[in-house]
């Protein structure tokens, strides 16, 4: 399959280089994209020396997929021309998750809403992947009524510039800032701008995209996310409320036994997800599992994944390979969810 990568220079497009390499996605030809300003690059993929091209040259080279990292904008302006070629989009951005007219997608959950008719598709937010991977099985079984979500995340998720800022304000360099506030040695209640509710836009993502992607408005969700300086992933304090009641060691075996999902639990032995043990790990781990003691059926857990992978790269190369299986695209391979 030709595969474009646009965004292929930055956090998360290079995440999505490693990961279609490791997976084996069959790319036949690779079209790395990026700004005028990375035009002519080189760039490696599977051993290999390719040159980064403008988003112009890749559409006229009628990519059977295009997996776009490169911000809303681009996306917004460029994603309808690469469709309008026959390209299937696959979008990291923000730019078309609420569209109705598009499918938001996260394999494990909903993967069967694709169709072939889909030529744009959005990944959903970083925050919003890790959680309802965790959610769906229990949604299953038990029937959501409430979920208060508080993230704590990494600085990879605002991209290069964010990494930068950690690491000059850890050596002591005054360099260019991309948050308001010093990161290091710090907690930002703030993650993207805020909204008239009082709400910034990320959490307004977590609670609008898991209704979508859940595929049921009756689920009651509210947000406050944080940025940390940390590198590995996300964490997300969860607390669900259930219509039904349930048992503990269940919910621990459904979690165990549903895909994409590591239960790391065991508070004896000091065992419990933290972002450096996820960090370039595909996989949402789940621990702290326990009643809610103070409200009747509910649950309290923690949630970390690398956002970088199963938060952005992992979840748009499975949506990819869900469409090549299903023969909605290129040539059918193996769906690994
Ligand atoms: N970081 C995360 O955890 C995460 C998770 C989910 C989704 N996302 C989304 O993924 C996107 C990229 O995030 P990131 O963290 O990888 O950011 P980043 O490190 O800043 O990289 C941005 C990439 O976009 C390219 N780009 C910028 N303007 C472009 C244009 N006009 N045409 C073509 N390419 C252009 C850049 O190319 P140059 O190098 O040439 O500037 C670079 O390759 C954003 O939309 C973000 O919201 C990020």
């Amino acid at each position: 399959m030709k595969v474009a990568v646009v965004g292929a220079t930055g956090l998360v497009g290079t995440k999505m280089l490693q990961v279609l390499a490791e997976r084996n996605f069959p790319v036949t030809e690779l079209i790395p994209v990026a700004s005028e300003k990375s035009i002519g690059k080189e760039i490696t993929f599977k051993g290999k020396q390719f040159k980064v091209v403008s988003v112009e040259d890749a559409i006229k080279m009628k990519p059977d997929v295009a997996i776009f990292s490169a911000g809303g904008s681009t996306s917004l302006e460029q994603a309808p021309l690469f469709a309008a070629a026959g390209t299937t989009v696959i979008d990291n951005s923000s730019a078309w998750r609420m569209d109705p007219t598009k499918k938001l997608v996260v394999p494990e959950v909903n993967a069967d809403v694709l169709t072939a008719d889909d030529k744009i598709i959005a990944n959903p937010n970083c925050s919003t992947i890790q959680m309802v991977v965790a959610l769906k099985p229990l949604h299953d079984k038990y029937k959501i009524k409430r979920v208060v979500v508080s993230t704590y995340q990494s600085v990879t998720g605002t991209g290069v510039k964010a990494v930068d800022q950690l690491f000059n304000e850890r050596k002591g360099i005054d360099g260019p800032k991309v948050y308001p506030y010093t990161i290091d040695l710090n907690v930002i209640p703030q993650i993207d701008v805020f909204t008239d509710n009082g709400y910034t836009k990320e959490e307004m993502k977590m609670i609008l995209e898991t209704k979508k992607i859940m595929g049921d408005d009756s689920i009651k969700v509210t947000a406050t996310t944080v940025r940390i300086p940390v590198m590995g992933g996300h964490s997300e304090s969860v607390n669900i409320e259930f219509l039904h009641d349930f048992d503990l060691s269940e919910v621990r075996e459904l979690l165990a036994n549903s895909p994409g999902i590591v239960v790391v639990d065991d508070p004896a032995n000091l065992k419990y997800p933290m972002p450096l043990d996820a960090h370039d790990k595909d996989d949402v781990f789940v621990g702290r599992l326990r009643r809610d003691e103070s409200q009747d059926n509910t649950l309290n857990c923690w949630i970390v994944s690398d956002n970088l992978r199963k938060g952005a790269a992992t979840n748009a190369v499975q949506i990819a390979e869900y469409l090549a299986a299903k023969h909605l695209i290129g040539q059918p391979v193996e769906a690994t969810v």
